[in-house]
C-alpha cells in the first residue's frame, strides 16, 4: 500500500462533493494520519466520514469558504490540534447559471467569484497566516480547464477559475521562500451535482468535446495527490490539466 501521507494531516474543503470525497478517500487509501473534511453540507461529510477506515482521525467541520474568519479558525484549530497542516486541497466550487453575459445578474457574477475565487483566496490566506515560515505546506487548488479555454454561457465560472489559476501563481511566488507550495489542477468534465438540470443533449455535446470521453473523480485525484505530496517538492505555481484531451484542439 502506498503511504505517501503516513503521519500527515490533510484538510479538504468541499469534501462533501464528488471530487472532494474522492480526494479524501484517496488520502485515506494512502495512509493519511488525520483528515479534516470541510463543507457547507454536514450530512454529506458524515456519510463520507463513516465510509473511511477507522484508524484515521477524521474530523468534519462546517465551513463556508466565502467566510474568511471561518477558514482562519478551521486552519488555526487544526494546527492547534494536530501540530500542522501538511496539505490543503481547495475543492469547494459552484457553477454559474447557464446564460449569456447580457442575461446574468451582478449577483450571479459575484456568487461564482465569492465561492470559487475568494474561497480559494481565503484558504491560501488562512494557511499563510498560520504556517508560513513555520511548517511546509502544499496547497492544491481545484481550478478547471474552463479557466484556460472559453466556454460560452459560463462567463462567471470561466473567469473565476482563470482567477484561481493566476492566484495560484502569485501565491506560489509570494510564499516559495516561506515553506508554502501552491499548485492547481484543471479538470475537464466529470459528471457530478454541478451538472444537475443540464439537458441530456447539452451533456452529450460536452462529452463529445472530450476525446477520451467524460472523466470520473478518480481520474483527477492522482494529480491532486501528486501535488499534495512530497513527490512534487520542486513544483510550485503550476496548473496541471487533467481533461481527457478537451483542451487539445
Ligand atoms: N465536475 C466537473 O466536471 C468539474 C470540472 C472542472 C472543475 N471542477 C471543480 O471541481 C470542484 C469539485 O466539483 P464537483 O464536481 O465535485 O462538485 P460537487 O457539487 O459535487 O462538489 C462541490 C462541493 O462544494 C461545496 N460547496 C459549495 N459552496 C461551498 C461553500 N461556499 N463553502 C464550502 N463548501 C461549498 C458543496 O457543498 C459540494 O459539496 C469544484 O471546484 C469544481 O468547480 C469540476
Amino acid at each position: 500500500m502506498a503511504t505517501r501521507f503516513e503521519s500527515k494531516t490533510a484538510v479538504v474543503s468541499g469534501a462533501g462533493g464528488a471530487l472532494g470525497a474522492s480526494v479524501a478517500q484517496s488520502f485515506a487509501a494512502e495512509g493519511v494520519k488525520s483528515l479534516i473534511l470541510a463543507d457547507l453540507n454536514p450530512a454529506a461529510l458524515e456519510a463520507l466520514a463513516n465510509s473511511l477506515p477507522s484508524d484515521i482521525t477524521v474530523t468534519t467541520e462546517a465551513l463556508d469558504v466565502t467566510n474568511g474568519d471561518q477558514f482562519d479558525a478551521l486552519i488555526a484549530d487544526t494546527v492547534e490540534r494536530f501540530g500542522t497542516v501538511d496539505t490543503l486541497v481547495n475543492t469547494a466550487g459552484i457553477v454559474s447559471p447557464n446564460a449569456r453575459i447580457h442575461n446574468l445578474s451582478t449577483t450571479d457574477w459575484e456568487r461564482a467569484f465569492s465561492v470559487n475565487l475568494t474561497g480559494t483566496f481565503h484558504g491560501i490566506r488562512a494557511v499563510a497566516r498560520a504556517l508560513r515560515k513555520k511548517s511546509p505546506v502544499s496547497i492544491v487548488n481545484i481550478a478547471s480547464v474552463s479557466g484556460l479555454t472559453a466556454w460560452a454561457y459560463a462567463a462567471p465560472y470561466c473567469a473565476s477559475k482563470a482567477g484561481v489559476i493566476h492566484l495560484t501563481r502569485v501565491a506560489a511566488l509570494e510564499y516559495a521562500k516561506e515553506g508554502l507550495r501552491v499548485n492547481a489542477v484543471c479538470p475537464g468534465t466529470f459528471p457530478s451535482a454541478l451538472h444537475e438540470g443540464l439537458p441530456q443533449e447539452a451533456l452529450d455535446s460536452i462529452e463529445a468535446k472530450h476525446p477520451l470521453g467524460f472523466g470520473t473523480p478518480t481520474d483527477i485525484t492522482g494529480a491532486v495527490l501528486y501535488l499534495a505530496s512530497d513527490e512534487s517538492s520542486w513544483v510550485t505555481g503550476q496548473s496541471i490539466v487533467v481533461d481527457g484531451g478537451y483542451s487539445l484542439p
